[in-house]
């Protein structure tokens, strides 16, 4: 069994969110077993920079959409974005330099992490983006 999956609970009612959001459940299941199996640090590592890149790409368009539509919450929401970059980034550095980090703890950081950003924060901007003609 996967270690998150995607459930209707987390739909954003947008489809291209909910896609990516999906892309990005994926992602932390492959690092997640490849932590589990043992990997090299390297492979490890490699998941990591993948994931961050795409979680970049991701917020990227959740921000496109809402500046382009006038989304009363954008300033909020960017800085959660900017916020859990920054928190990686710091991850990453100290798992570079082995100064910790449980890799487990990383995984179990952006599980919680996103569940609760999609759900608090994500889907409030749903009913904006469908009476926009996003969906
Ligand atoms: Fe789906 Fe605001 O990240």
């Amino acid at each position: 069994m996967a270690y998150m999956e995607w459930t209707n609970d987390l739909s954003v009612k947008v489809t291209s969110f909910d896609n990516q959001h999906k892309k990005l459940i994926e992602m932390i299941n492959d690092f997640y077993a490849s932590v589990e199996k043992g990997k090299l640090k390297e492979v490890v590592q490699k998941l990591l920079i993948e994931m961050q890149k795409y979680t970049k790409t991701h917020f990227y368009s959740e921000e496109n959409y809402m500046v382009k539509y006038n989304y009363p919450d954008y300033a909020e929401h960017k800085k959660e974005h900017e916020v859990f970059i920054k928190k990686v980034e710091e991850l990453m550095t100290k798992y570079s330099e082995g100064k910790m980090i449980l890799s487990f703890d990383i995984t179990k950081f952006l599980k919680d992490w996103l569940v609760n950003h999609i759900q608090g924060t994500d889907k409030k901007y749903s009913e904006f983006m469908n009476k926009n003609g996003i969906s």
